[in-house]
């Protein structure tokens, strides 16, 4: 299973690639907002950074404009993917393109059909939004494994990114349906390496060799 990270704050993806944990990256205009920097500077910096991945999201409702917006977006860096919004002119988008060569991640997907649909127009990724959709009383998760049955069904190498990641136990049961990837906010990333039963056993093993090194002298 593959790591992105749902941010485009530069600093936390520097510290958390260290790491060797970062397969991606992923952004959308609010994303980006939040950081006050110019779109174009903040991606290629990003992708300076990361070798896998980047997604920029398109700003254009119309199939023409967001064509017109990726063809510039993807001149920036080659790792960059092009986020298309789940609409029809969207999935005109995505087909368009798909036929360039263009790789696609067709975001604010909420239901089979919506994945099915831009999987057969081409799109690189899709992602589902766990979080957003728990909130209105479904199941994320259930629709992330419905749509790795679908794909798996009939053959698409579309990838499933599993989005609007909020705590821990949407990385755990995303892989455990088959999420090919989660993208996760840094601040829940650096929670999923930490459990209180493995700061109490340090703590314990700590105490236990100080006092075992105290008998010894
Ligand atoms: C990722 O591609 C999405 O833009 C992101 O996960 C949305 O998350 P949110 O629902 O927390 O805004």
């Amino acid at each position: 299973m593959k790591f992105f990270l749902d941010t485009a704050d530069v600093t936390a993806i520097k510290k958390i690639n260290a790491l060797g944990l970062v397969d991606g990256v992923t952004t959308n205009p609010t994303i980006i907002a939040k950081e006050g920097r110019v779109f174009e500077e903040v991606i290629k910096e990003i992708c300076s950074i990361v070798d896998g991945p980047v997604s920029a999201e398109v700003t254009s409702l119309e199939a023409d404009g967001m064509v017109a917006e990726a063809k510039e977006i993807v001149q920036w860096a080659e790792n960059i993917v092009i986020k298309i919004p789940m609409t029809e002119e969207g999935l005109k988008a995505t087909n368009e393109l798909s036929k360039l060569g263009i790789k696609t991640n067709v975001t604010l997907i909420f239901s089979v059909a919506q994945g099915l649909l831009a999987a057969k127009a081409g799109a690189t990724f899709i992602s589902p939004f766990l979080g957003r959709l728990d909130d209105t009383g479904t199941s994320g998760i259930e629709l992330v494994a419905k749509l790795r049955e679908v794909l798996d069904t009939y053959g698409f190498s579309t990838e499933i990114i599993a989005a609007s990641v909020r705590i821990s136990e949407h990385v755990e049961k995303a892989s455990l349906v088959g999420a090919h990837i989660a993208t996760v906010p840094p601040s829940l990333y650096q929670t999923l390496w930490s459990h209180p039963l493995t700061d109490k056993g340090i703590a314990q093993f700590m105490a236990d060799w100080e006092s075992f090194q105290g008998g010894n002298k």
